[in-house]
């Protein structure tokens, strides 16, 4: 099974002293081991927007900003890279092609950002449409799709299962307001939906989540079900019975 797990940023690295990184590393060994194909991308987190915000002081422009947050994906994703053993690329690829290419001969790959002007979530998006993965994964720090930001508003309510189009209608009414967390971006969303990409979007606080939702379909957050997919399992075991 070819999987993408997009993590995020604050939830690989809440703080340095945490074991996340090393958590998040077990994962990826325990799903590789299983014989599943691994692409992760790492978000900045805190310390991208610290660097963005004194960048910003200083009067760099949005396209110096994005870079910068960039470099800081690539450090995190570095940091995994660390934690991992030694069927990983030694170094976050900075193109699709590549990832692909390190995907092809067998080991994990681990990248952070590629381009100014969007997120890693799109990043996740793209490279699961690039490589044609059978699942794409989003641990985020918000445990699923809220029909309404959980932050903002007591009342929000969890989809379990949602359509890609419908996802993109969700996502493009929470980042109306502004400083709103949605748990994934519209341009991520928008490739979900064109891709026709089976989508977990769950908490990614504890790691072991993940293992879970990709062995067995068993997850507490949102399924995101393409047009025209069906019922078909998400999961690792089922299909390889
Ligand atoms: P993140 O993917 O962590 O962004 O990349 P985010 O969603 O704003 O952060 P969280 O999830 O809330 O913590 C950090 C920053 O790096 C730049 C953007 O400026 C982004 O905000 N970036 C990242 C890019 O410009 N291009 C990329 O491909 C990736």
């Amino acid at each position: 099974m070819n999987v993408v797990v997009s993590i995020g940023g604050s939830v690989l690295i809440p703080g340095f002293a945490d074991d996340r990184v090393e958590e998040h590393a077990a994962v990826i060994e325990e799903l590789a081991d299983d014989g599943c194909s691994i692409g992760a991308v790492v978000g900045g987190g805190r310390i991208a927007r610290e660097y963005i915000a004194a960048a910003r002081e200083i009067g760099a422009n949005e396209i110096e900003l994005d870079t910068i947050g960039i470099d800081v994906t690539r450090l995190n994703a570095r940091l995994l890279i660390a934690a991992l053993g030694e069927s990983v690329a030694p170094a976050p690829p900075e193109t699709y092609e590549h990832a692909g290419e390190v995907l092809r001969n067998g080991d994990v790959c681990v990248m952070g950002g590629v381009a100014p002007a969007q997120t890693t979530d799109a990043v996740s998006a793209a490279l699961a449409e690039y490589v044609n993965a059978d699942l794409l994964v989003y641990a985020t720090s918000v445990p699923g799709v809220f029909d309404a930001d959980p932050q903002e508003d007591d009342d929000a309510e969890r989809f379990d299962r949602i359509t890609a189009s419908e996802l993109v209608n969700v996502i493009a009414d929470i980042e109306m307001t502004a400083g709103s967390s949605a748990p994934v971006d519209l341009l991520a969303a928008k490739i979900i939906e064109r891709s026709g990409m089976r989508t977990i979007v769950l908490d990614g606080t504890e790691p072991e989540r993940i293992t879970s939702a990709v062995r067995y379909g068993d997850h507490e957050g949102t399924d995101v079900i393409p047009e025209g997919v069906g019922d078909e399992p998400t999961y690792w075991a089922e299909n390889e019975r």
